[in-house]
């Protein structure tokens, strides 16, 4: 006690508000984090502030697998197709969601896999996803393992969503919960809970890495011959879990690290670029980024770095492994926060330092990592905000838009009314119909009965 009383000079006049248990709680609760680790942290909270230099000169874009090249490389891209499924259909393959977050711009109260994502049936992002898995199963013949990152925040909802749902009839669903990294007020104080205790914080989605190995998923993921895992945030209804394609030229490549990205659509897009620092690749957040070097623009008008990142990646079982044992760098973000205050005895709300580790730190540490371009359209329309862009409005919108384009690009007449696609139209395919336009066509031409109406059309 006495060392975090020097490190927390404000602890003194705090714990003569409390008696001895309220005392041996909270120094318990400090304890949950080695005190070299608290020295560090306090460190961080106060240096926060100070401008860091980034040596930006020998920054320029980096190589990607491009939407294009799909079409001069037809070679490579089916080689590549029949490795991704080879390996697919081996076991090798499971998905692992990152849902730890607290969702607090889309003000949803719960877990954001419970937020109602689909047009007409009001399907959750988690069943949406479940149907993917179990669509995978019945066309390659494997199980598919779902590894759900939580947090203290979203565990209990979880659980309860996916036991009250009879898991959505995803067989192989494993739940583990995340780490945790305090909280600090502006000035580097501690945050505490009225318990009291520390405030602690879910570790941001870079803390998967320690999470898998110390709840024994990783032991899990080795027993089940799982060698690659399709990674996937919680906020992306049109993600492609067993692309194929994408996996094979991560395995042709021996990538440890593997990204789809897509054309930012303007500067001030909220994605990450990737950006090549001529001995490493990096991710650089959209909230870190120097303004003068997301604005930046080609000759030809075009963004200069212009990779965004869809957090959508092929991971190594092998990678995530090494990961658990390596340090990350912590990112502090300035969040609104509700914390107790001993001496006032009340709970105040401020602006604070919130800590996070951030899942792209470990691109620098990986093995040939790749970027593949993917068409926007077909497999990114996250949910982060209330209304505007990226909301449930344009989310749905996006999903009826491309199962719209798929009727259209089977030579169907599919008259919606009005000309311009909106979120109120009443049409919806199931992943469990078809997950691709590949898929829908064959599945749209093997159907002895069409339906003639496509209002209120449902297909699964
Ligand atoms: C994220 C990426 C951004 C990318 C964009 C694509 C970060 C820091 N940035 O931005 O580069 O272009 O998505 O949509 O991630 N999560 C946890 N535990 C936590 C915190 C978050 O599991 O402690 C999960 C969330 O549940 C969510 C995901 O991480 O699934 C992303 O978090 P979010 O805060 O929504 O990231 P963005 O700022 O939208």
């Amino acid at each position: 006690m006495r060392e975090l009383l020097q490190l927390f000079p404000e602890l003194h006049t705090w714990i003569q508000t409390f008696d001895l248990e309220q005392t041996r709680k909270l120094r318990q609760s400090f304890e949950r984090i080695p005190f070299q680790e608290w020295r560090a942290l306090k460190v961080l909270s106060q240096t926060a502030f100070k401008k860091q230099s980034l040596s930006i000169k020998r920054w320029t874009p980096p190589a990607c697998f491009m939407l294009r090249d799909r079409q001069t490389q037809s070679t490579l891209w089916q080689q590549a197709e029949s490795r991704g499924v080879q390996h697919l259909r081996q076991g090798k393959v499971a998905a692992l969601t990152v849902a730890g977050g607290s969702g607090t711009r889309l003000g949803f109260p719960g877990p954001k896999g419970l937020v109602p994502i689909t047009p007409l049936k009001r399907k959750t992002l988690f069943q949406v996803f479940a149907e993917k898995l179990r669509a995978i199963e019945r066309l390659h013949g494997v199980r598919m393992h779902w590894f759900i990152m939580t947090s203290a925040d979203t565990h209990e909802a979880t659980y309860e969503a996916f036991q009250t749902n009879h898991w959505y009839d995803a067989k192989y669903v494993h739940l583990f919960r995340q780490g945790v990294l305090p909280a600090f007020t502006m000035e580097g104080i501690c945050l505490l809970t009225n318990e009291p205790s520390v405030n602690y914080c879910p570790d941001g989605h870079g803390g998967v890495f320690k999470a898998l190995a110390s709840t024994g998923c990783l032991n899990k993921m080795l027993a089940y011959g799982i060698e690659t895992l399709s990674y996937f945030q919680v906020d992306n209804p049109l993600v492609c879990i067993g692309d194929c394609n994408f996996l094979g030229l991560h395995l042709n490549r021996m990538s440890d690290f593997s990204t789809k990205v897509v054309a930012k659509t303007n500067a001030d897009e909220k994605v990450g670029v990737f950006v090549d620092k001529g001995d490493a690749l990096q991710l650089m957040e959209y909230s870190e980024i120097p303004e003068h070097l997301s604005v930046k623009k080609t000759e030809d008008g075009q963004l200069y770095f212009k990779l965004g990142n869809t957090a959508m990646h092929l991971i190594q079982r092998s990678f995530l492994e090494a990961m658990a044992k390596e340090k990350l760098p912590i990112h502090i973000t300035h969040k609104s926060m509700q914390y107790w205050h001993p001496l006032l005895q009340s709970h105040c709300t401020a602006s604070c330092q919130k800590l996070e580790y951030f899942i792209f730190d470990a691109l620098p540490f990986a093995k040939n990592p790749l970027l593949f371009e993917i068409d926007r359209k077909e497999e990114f329309s996250p949910v982060k905000n209330a209304q505007g862009q990226d909301s449930l409005d344009t989310c749905m919108r996006d999903q009826i838009s491309r199962w719209h384009r798929w009727f259209v690009n089977c030579g169907l007449n599919v008259d919606l009314g009005d000309k311009e696609i909106n979120s109120t139209y009443r049409l919806e395919i199931s992943p469990l119909f078809a997950d691709d336009y590949i898929s829908f066509k064959k599945m749209w031409h093997a159907l002895v009965i069409k339906p003639s109406c496509f209002e209120s059309l449902y297909l699964e």
